[in-house]
Parts: C-alpha cells; sequence; structure tokens
C-alpha cells in the first residue's frame, strides 16, 4: 500500500477544488449580469464541462493506481467515504444539472467550450428546465456543506489525531504546501469575483440631484411597467433572467444626430446645441444592464447661434474650454423604464467635476438601426457652469435633449 494518493490524484484533486470555488463564486454573480455576462456565463459553461471531465478521469485513476488503506474504520470512517462519495456526486452532479439546465432553456444558446469545441445540448424536455436549474443551485449549497464536512475531517485528524493524514493529499510532507495548495481554493474564489465586469448601477441615492421632472416621470414609469409585464409578447422582463444570447451589439451614431441644450433666463430661453460630439455605445435593448455607454463632447462647440454669447459660454463662467474642453457622460449598465423607455444613472465629467447624472431615453425602430431620443436634466451649479455675475438670472437646471440614429453591425 502506498503512503500517499497518487501524483495524478493529488494533483487531480487541488485543481478540481480550486475550479469548483471559480465555479460556485462565478455562478452565483452569473443570474445578475443578463447580456454583460455572455463571455462570463460561455467561461463558467467550459469550465464547469472540464470539471466534468477531470472529475471522471479521476474516478478512472482511483480504480487504476493504488491508494492508500482506510486509517481509520468505524463510524468515523464510514462517515469519510460518505462525505468523499458525496463530493464526487457534487463533482459531476453540478456540471450535469448545469449541462441540463442549458439544454432545456427555452432559448437555446449554444455553447463553445473555450470558444472552440462546441457543446451539444443533451436531449431533455423543456419541462425539466426548471428541475435542473434548481438542482444546479442546490447542488452547490450541498457541495459547500459536504466540503465543510470534509475539511473539518481533515482538521481532526492533522490538529487533533495528529496522524499524518492530511500528507496523504500532499505531494511532499512540506509545510508550505500545507498552506499553499488549499489556499488555491480561495485563489479560485478571488478570481471567479476579479473577472466580473462593474456591476450595473441602478438608481443610486446620488442622484438626488436629479429634478422634479424625474419625479413626475415616476408615475407613468410604473404604470408602463406594469403593463409590460402583462403584455406575453414582451418578454424583456423574463429575458433577463435568461443567459445571453451574445454579446451586447455595439451601436455606431450616424451622422445627422443632435444634442442641445436650453435654460430660463428670466422669462426667456436660452437654447443651442453642441456642434461636435461622439459617443461610444454597447448596449442590448432585451438586456439594458448590459448597456456600456460613453457620450464625449466637445464644448467648445457649444453655441446659442449668437457670437458674443457663445464667447461667453466658452469661457471661464460657463464651461472654461481653455482647462476643460471636454464634458463627458458615462454609465454602466441601464433600466427599462416603459416600453422602449429606458433610464441610465451614470456620471458626468463636466469643467472638471465629476457627478451622478441620470439620463432618459427611448428607443424606436427594429433591426439593425434605432432612433434613440432623450433628456437630461443638468443641475449646472454643482458644476461651477455659470458661476458668475452675468449668470443670475439663468435657471439652475438646464434641459438637455439629444437625438440621433445608431447602428449596429
Ligand atoms: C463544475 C460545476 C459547476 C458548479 C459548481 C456550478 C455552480 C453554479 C452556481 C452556484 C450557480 C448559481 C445558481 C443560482 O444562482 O441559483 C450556477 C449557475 C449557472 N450555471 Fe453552473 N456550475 C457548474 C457547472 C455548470 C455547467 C457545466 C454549466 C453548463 C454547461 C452551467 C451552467 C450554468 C448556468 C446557465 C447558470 C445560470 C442559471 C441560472 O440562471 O440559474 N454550470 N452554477
Ligand atoms: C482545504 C481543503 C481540503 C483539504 C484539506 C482536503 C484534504 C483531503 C485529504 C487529506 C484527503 C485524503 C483522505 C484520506 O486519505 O482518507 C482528501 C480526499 C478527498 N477529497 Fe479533499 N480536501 C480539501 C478539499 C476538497 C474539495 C473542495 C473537494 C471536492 C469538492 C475534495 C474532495 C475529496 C475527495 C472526493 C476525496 C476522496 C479521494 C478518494 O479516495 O478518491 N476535497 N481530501
Amino acid at each position: 500500500m502506498p503512503q500517499r494518493y497518487s501524483l495524478a490524484a493529488i494533483a487531480l484533486h487541488w485543481l478540481i477544488a480550486a475550479l469548483l470555488a471559480f465555479q460556485i463564486s462565478v455562478g452565483w454573480a452569473l443570474e445578475d449580469l443578463g447580456a454583460r455576462g455572455f463571455s462570463l456565463f460561455q467561461l463558467h459553461k467550459s469550465v464547469g464541462i472540464s470539471v466534468l471531465a477531470l472529475t471522471l478521469l479521476r474516478v478512472a485513476i482511483r480504480y487504476w493506481k493504488p491508494r492508500p488503506a482506510r486509517l481509520e474504520g468505524g463510524w468515523q470512517g464510514m462517515l469519510a467515504s460518505a462525505v468523499h462519495f458525496g463530493l464526487y456526486i457534487f463533482m459531476i452532479g453540478a456540471p450535469l444539472t448545469g449541462w441540463a439546465l442549458v439544454s432545456t432553456a427555452r432559448v437555446k444558446v449554444p455553447t463553445l467550450i473555450f470558444g472552440a469545441i462546441p457543446l451539444p445540448h443533451l436531449p431533455l424536455p423543456i419541462a425539466s428546465h426548471g428541475a435542473a436549474e434548481s438542482a444546479h443551485g442546490l447542488l452547490a449549497w450541498v457541495g459547500i456543506a459536504l466540503f465543510l464536512l470534509h475539511v473539518a475531517g481533515a482538521l481532526r485528524h492533522h490538529l487533533l489525531m495528529r496522524d499524518g493524514l492530511i500528507w496523504r493529499m500532499m505531494p511532499a510532507r512540506n509545510p508550505v504546501l500545507l498552506f499553499a495548495l488549499p489556499a488555491l481554493i480561495v485563489v479560485g474564489l478571488v478570481i471567479g469575483k476579479a473577472i466580473l465586469p462593474a456591476p450595473a448601477k441602478t438608481q443610486a441615492p446620488a442622484t438626488a440631484i436629479m429634478n422634479e421632472a424625474e419625479e413626475t416621470l415616476a408615475p407613468g414609469t410604473t404604470e408602463n411597467t406594469a403593463v409590460n409585464a402583462a403584455d406575453p409578447a414582451d418578454n424583456a422582463a423574463v429575458a433577463v433572467k435568461d443567459e445571453p444570447i451574445g454579446p451586447p451589439p455595439a451601436w455606431a451614431v450616424q451622422p445627422g444626430g443632435r444634442i442641445g441644450f436650453s435654460l430660463g433666463n428670466g422669462g426667456e430661453a436660452i437654447s443651442g446645441s453642441f456642434g461636435k460630439w461622439s459617443a461610444k455605445i454597447v448596449m442590448d435593448p432585451a438586456h439594458p444592464q448590459s448597456a456600456d455607454i460613453k457620450v464625449m463632447i466637445d464644448l467648445a462647440s457649444a453655441s446659442v447661434g449668437d457670437a458674443y454669447k457663445d464667447g461667453m459660454i466658452t469661457g471661464d463662467e460657463f464651461f472654461a474650454v481653455a482647462t476643460h474642453p471636454t464634458a463627458t457622460f458615462t454609465a454602466k449598465g441601464a433600466e427599462k423604464a416603459g416600453t422602449n423607455a429606458y433610464r441610465a444613472a451614470g456620471t458626468l465629467n463636466l469643467k472638471g467635476l465629476s457627478k451622478p447624472q441620470t439620463i432618459r431615453f427611448t428607443l424606436s425602430g427594429v433591426g439593425k438601426t434605432r432612433k434613440v431620443s432623450g433628456s437630461a436634466t443638468v443641475a449646472r451649479g454643482a458644476f461651477g457652469v455659470g458661476n458668475g455675475d452675468s449668470s443670475a438670472g439663468l435657471d439652475a437646471k438646464v434641459a438637455v435633449t439629444f437625438v440621433f440614429s445608431a447602428k449596429t453591425e
């Protein structure tokens, strides 16, 4: 009888342990990611199928390479064996239920393992989707519980019984390994968390600088959402929970769009537009949380159609373009605010200051071209825009409106 497990069994034990930790860490985040998680879904499925293959290899090696004799008999020995058996069920069951849940989804998303090998769908009835999904989530908890029992057993042997059992799962009696190998599990967990995309911003309390227009919009919004949920044809709310079909598409802004602004000036209105701006937009309208929006506005291009006033706007009292030539709005994630209506809470960087800023927009059209129109209300004082004498009569809030067409590949 050997003193320890074969090197192959030891390597697989620790590799699979680390991969499982990674899977759980990523798995728990998947549901909330929507389309932004497309590549992560693919990775989770690829690593999961690898765990299945590695576990089958490990079970084969178990019968092929001799293992050390059982150290303990009695109920403790039986418990240890039962936990090991349970862990194997988890290592095989988690990937199988994952594979089953993907195979029975309403919308069948193809899986390419590590971008190379297509994974066929298992021939299972769609009706078993719910069961597969519940079992998949539940098995993770079963695995965690068994893992805790397993580690408690290992610690009992190591610290209380001091029988050297733990070294049977280590390639050498080296105290560094005693910490380094279990640490791989923590590494798996941490990598799983570290590769998650930044969370989609939901309505942050900081958007309080937003305006009455936002508040007056709110009741309509709720109504719209209710209508949406009642309409079986509009399954956007359901789609968010599903695995995304593809990465969110990128949209190229077409020439001819406009970003305008207007504000009251003691009874009359001043309005104008920015001649030069650009935007980078990634968003799947069915999964608005996938949105990644960046708009860059060349402030020197601001014009109200009056050369004298234009000179003032670009000067220090207003945009100070000499020191801050560009205003940037960025948002990661948007949310539905009605049929075709969205709201994105992001950040506006203007005159060197970054503040929370919400924009609202609607999308019309279908297919590869959409018309985007929307608005935002900017509290100019928060950015120090109009901080001098000549601004005294100006409204504190500036209405920004935009309309443009965007095209995807
Ligand atoms: C190696 C073992 C695996 C582990 C430990 C694991 C773990 C998890 C966990 C903890 C979740 C979150 C469940 C929840 O939120 O209730 C999850 C979700 C998911 N897993 Fe896995 N997984 C594994 C393998 C796989 C495989 C092989 C596939 C597909 C081929 C897969 C597909 C999915 C999908 C699509 C989801 C999201 C489904 C949902 O919305 O509940 N998983 N996984
Ligand atoms: C800190 C974490 C861990 C430690 C210290 C540890 C330690 C050990 C030790 C010492 C053995 C050999 C037991 C014996 O000789 O009787 C063993 C076996 C085993 N471990 Fe772990 N383990 C850890 C994590 C895991 C994880 C995460 C899994 C899987 C989910 C796992 C699955 C197994 C299985 C299935 C066996 C039985 C091997 C066989 O006889 O085929 N272990 N572990």
